[in-house]
């Protein structure tokens, strides 16, 4: 994504200043003289990229923990059971998601399940995921394993907009227990953001090179309003900053009576209300997609073809990202 990064002035001179609405004419396919191919055909039409990339991406596990942020054995516990799957990786790469929740949290047992991209798992010698079911699966194909107590999608909502986003939890919607959780680990951005938040800032642009974005607390709830899911809480520490686990599940519990994979009939969740972010526009409004402007991509090109080369200086960006915001 560097490449890409680094000549964004001349892909928005080229491509005209607007928002990067399209997975496969980007800054990225652009930089690497692949127009008309997305990120991951990019990738796979160099060999070994793919599996450069998913062992990349390991050096951001500091910034991008697993344990720490949402209570595992707490909240899972009271329904856990060695006969019902405990998680399911959803796009999760090489695993390592599953191996830091057995580890981190010893009482929970139960299936731990990886799926992804073909490619992606035969990349994976057997030795590092030792206790792990391999699964092919295409997450915009309805999930295939039932009553998880965890779905858990780690770094990939991030590459998608809203539309594509929403398909990925509604093919979770129908395997999913009156108890089960999606819990996607992504950024949540505050509203406004501050200079703190410059490293969240960078990895917007990033993922704008790919056709995805960051989201902030409000782009949560409206996303996950329009899947028809319930947004239960955002949680974060002060350690890991914009780092966020979004908790979701069902609005409505459906009637559970099957008792399939240990499920048990259908119980009341506790469940702790999400915090109302400073700047909420409130969840009623119903078009997530409407209106949602990258205007500091115009800003940062704007500069950029006034001739700067560094235009998104550490002082523009958080300015910069609240105005999109505002925007929203
Ligand atoms: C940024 S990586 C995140 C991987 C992992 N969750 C992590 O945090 O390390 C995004 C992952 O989504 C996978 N992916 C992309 N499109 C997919 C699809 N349609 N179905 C399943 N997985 C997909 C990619 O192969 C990649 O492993």
């Amino acid at each position: 994504m560097i490449p890409a990064a680094a000549s964004l002035h001349l892909y928005f001179r080229k491509f005209g200043k607007k928002d990067v609405r399209t997975y496969t004419d980007t800054p990225h396919s652009w930089a690497f003289n692949k127009l008309g191919s997305n990120f991951w055909e990019v990738l796979m039409s160099e060999p070994g990229r793919v599996e450069a990339f998913s062992r990349g991406l390991s050096l951001f596990e500091a910034i991008h923990p697993i344990i720490g942020v949402f209570p595992f054995e707490e909240l899972l516990q009271p329904n856990n059971s060695p006969d019902r799957p405990l998680a399911v990786d959803v796009g999760g790469g090489r695993g390592l998601a599953l191996l830091k929740i057995r580890e981190g949290c010893p009482s929970l047992k139960g299936k731990l399940v990886l799926q992804d991209r073909k490619e992606v798992l035969d990349s994976i010698p057997p030795e590092e995921l030792p206790g792990v079911e391999k699964m092919e699966h295409d997450f915009f194909t309805p999930q295939p394993v039932k009553h998880s107590q965890v779905y858990y999608i780690r770094r990939v909502f991030h590459d998608w907009q809203d539309e594509e986003a929403c398909k990925i939890l509604q093919a979770i919607v129908p395997a999913m227990a009156p108890d089960s959780r999606i819990l996607i680990s992504d950024m949540a951005l505050p509203e406004p953001v501050g200079p703190e938040d410059d490293g969240a800032v960078w990895l917007d642009l990033m993922m704008m090179t790919i056709g995805g974005k960051e989201r902030t607390k409000t782009d949560w709830e409206k996303l996950i309003e329009k899947a028809g899911l319930r947004l239960v809480k955002i949680w974060q520490t002060p350690q890991t900053g914009p780092l966020a686990v979004v908790e979701i599940m069902l609005k409505e519990p459906r009637e559970e009576n099957e008792g399939e994979n240990g499920v048990q009939e259908e119980k009341k969740v506790e469940i702790q209300q999400p915090p109302v972010p400073s700047g909420h526009k409130g969840a009623e409004e119903p078009d997530i997609a409407k209106g949602i402007k990258r205007d500091h991509v115009d800003k940062v090109t704007g500069d950029a073809e006034a001739g700067e080369t560094d235009t998104h200086g550490a002082e523009a960006r958080p300015r910069e990202l609240a105005h999109r915001d505002e925007a929203i």
